[in-house]
């Protein structure tokens, strides 16, 4: 199967709240059938806050269960189209809904970025399991900025100072970072399907972080499984894999910046000022004191 096929869309969306949470079109245009979306028992799906390691472990799981089978599905068939993005509809392309009603793999592999109350209800009914990825607050608002600078489906970032405030009050696609991750997170206390992973303990263990997948998902994988694993997605090799790499999608301009940017933890110290770490970290304190979910900003 070859990349998508569609032309590039020169302007950019507008923002604009839904369902309690800043959208664009983009993820609103076919919402009834996103939230009527029939999950089966076996599915898995991938939710995250955007830029906080889908694509990462999308591959990992997309290689855990399929790497070994099919080898022509790993050099021709992009990771976005393995791994349908749940409620996306760029009307070039069939919608996410549509690409996931089509997949031939079992599990089905199925990703979003709604928040946990937007979920359609049919992955809890059945019992599904969940992998959520959180990711840093400050990593995450640099990655998402740069990503917005990139992607001309996404509206237009502002500068660096607009946007830091814009992410602090929630007005980005997808809502804001802080109810994501706590949705999630609170939704873990009583919903047992559901992994908890840290972007932040991916990049300092990938290894541990694969072991601790592997059980969740009642997977036997063996020492040389894993090491082929990652191998194949490590930030390097995704950088120079098409499949993974989003060259293939011509929205995104990496001349202004590539979609695997940095891979790193702490990158955020190249972005704040003095000031506007204050002022963040003011604001943070504020928003997570009620809560047992601790994030690491840096790692030895
Ligand atoms: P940076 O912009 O900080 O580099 P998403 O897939 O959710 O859009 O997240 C993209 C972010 O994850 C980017 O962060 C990208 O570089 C990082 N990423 C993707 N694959 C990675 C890998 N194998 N190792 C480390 N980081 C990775």
């Amino acid at each position: 199967m070859e990349g998508l096929n569609f032309s590039l869309i020169t302007t950019r969306p507008e923002l604009f709240e839904y369902e309690g949470i800043f959208l664009t079109h983009y993820f609103t245009d076919n919402w009834e059938n996103v939230q009527k979306f029939q999950a089966r028992p076996d599915d898995i799906l991938i939710a995250t806050y955007p830029k906080a390691g889908t694509t990462w472990i999308s591959y990992i799981l997309d290689l855990l269960y399929f790497g070994g089978a099919e080898p022509e599905r790993q050099t021709s068939v992009p990771i976005y189209m393995r791994v349908p993005f749940l409620e996306s509809n760029f009307h070039k392309i069939p919608t996410g809904v549509d690409l996931a009603n089509n997949l031939p793999t079992t599990p089905r592999l199925i990703k979003t970025h709604l928040p946990v109350q937007l979920v359609p209800k049919s992955f809890w009914e059945q019992n599904c399991k969940v992998v959520y990825v959180a990711r840093n607050a400050k990593d995450n608002a640099v990655s998402y900025f740069h990503f917005e600078r990139m992607n001309q489906s996404q509206p237009t970032p502002g500068d660096w100072n607009d946007y830091i405030q814009k992410f602090m009050d929630g007005k980005k696609v997808f809502g804001s970072w802080y109810d994501h991750v706590h949705g999630f997170w609170e939704k873990k206390q009583t919903y047992f399907n559901l992994h908890y992973m840290f972007f932040e303990d991916m990049v300092e263990n990938t290894d541990h972080e694969l072991e601790r997948l592997s059980s969740f998902l009642n997977l036997s994988t063996s020492k040389e499984e894993r090491e082929k694993v990652l191998n194949n997605v490590h930030f390097d090799a995704m950088r120079q894999n098409k499949m993974t790499n989003y060259s293939t999608i011509p929205n995104m301009i990496f001349s202004i910046s590539p979609f695997m940017r940095k891979g790193k933890v702490g990158d955020w110290k190249n972005h704040f000022t003095v000031a506007q770490n204050e002022q963040f970290d003011k604001h943070y304190k504020v928003k997570m004191k009620n809560t047992t979910l601790k994030f690491r900003t840096e790692i030895s």
